[in-house]
């Protein structure tokens, strides 16, 4: 962006540098200005910037981006190759096909007992559980725990959990359906693998990935589901995410009202 030059003589640099920011000028893309306006190069705009620009270094020939759908596959083909918990966790692991791994510290694949009935099913690692590399272990993992425990189980015993997504998106914003697609096949390998006799989905995130539904966790939750695993069908219940019910406290009555609702049904 070229400035007027008298508004640029009568400021000191970093008066000019302040007044860039304010314009929204605050990245560098050369380093001498171009002023768009007088210019009248038909050239391609990448190329107006490179006459000021140090020469492009040769471009080594790279593998064209995989496609989602084929990284899909590339994670399908490793997830059915896993014969074993451990195996799927080596195998997450070793899968670099989902852009979250390069920004997560960790990766987030379970916690709670391994040989216990029902697995819980959150979203994502969020800072606290990609921190210490387990799901669940923040805020909202505590008032989980908590809310389980009104009901007599706790996660060392009696649950098991994992997430949809393995690693943290960053800013703990909302994982994409891509994202979601991209890390299913793991999930369903670890639903095959551990074999639940129930599944609680925790969230909207969760219960949309696996019940494959555009509907709202508000009219999922509280309603039983068959999760076909073979010849079986394992029931399975959506509730409201804990992180959703420390911002909407007064939503805490439906939930107690759904852990009422579990545990007769393991109790019959
Ligand atoms: N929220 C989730 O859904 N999972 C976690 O592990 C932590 C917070």
């Amino acid at each position: 962006m070229t400035t007027n030059l008298s508004v640029q003589s009568e400021l000191e640099p970093a008066q000019l540098l302040q007044w860039y920011v304010e314009c929204g000028v605050d990245e560098c893309i050369s380093d001498q200005e171009i002023n768009w306006f007088e210019k009248k190069s038909e050239a391609p705009l990448k190329q107006q910037v490179s006459v000021n620009s140090p020469k492009p270094r040769p471009q080594t020939p790279t593998a064209p981006l995989a496609s989602n759908r084929e990284l899909i596959e590339e994670a399908k083909q490793m997830a059915a190759g896993c014969d074993s918990l451990s195996a799927l966790n080596a195998a997450i692991l070793e899968f670099d096909g989902c852009s979250l791994k390069k920004t997560a510290s960790n990766t987030v694949f379970c916690d709670g007992n391994p040989d216990s009935d029902i697995m819980l099913i959150g979203e994502a690692p969020g800072a606290d559980e990609d921190r210490i590399g387990k799901p669940f272990v923040g805020q909202a993992g505590k008032l989980l725990d908590r809310m389980f425990a009104t009901i007599n189980m706790n996660r060392e015993q009696d649950f098991y959990i994992t997430n949809v997504l393995p690693w943290r998106p960053p800013g703990n914003r909302k994982p994409t359906d891509q994202e979601c697609d991209l890390c299913l096949p793991f999930l369903k390998r670890h639903i095959e693998l551990f074999n639940p006799k129930m599944i609680v989905l925790i969230g909207g995130t969760s219960a949309t990935a696996i019940l494959n539904t555009k509907t709202g966790i508000t009219k999922l939750r509280g309603k039983w589901y068959d999760y076909a695993l073979g010849e079986q069908k394992i029931p399975l219940m959506p509730i409201f995410h804990p992180a959703y019910l420390l911002r909407q406290p007064q939503c805490k009555k439906q939930a107690w009202h759904d852990l009422l609702t579990i545990k007769e049904r393991l109790e019959s």
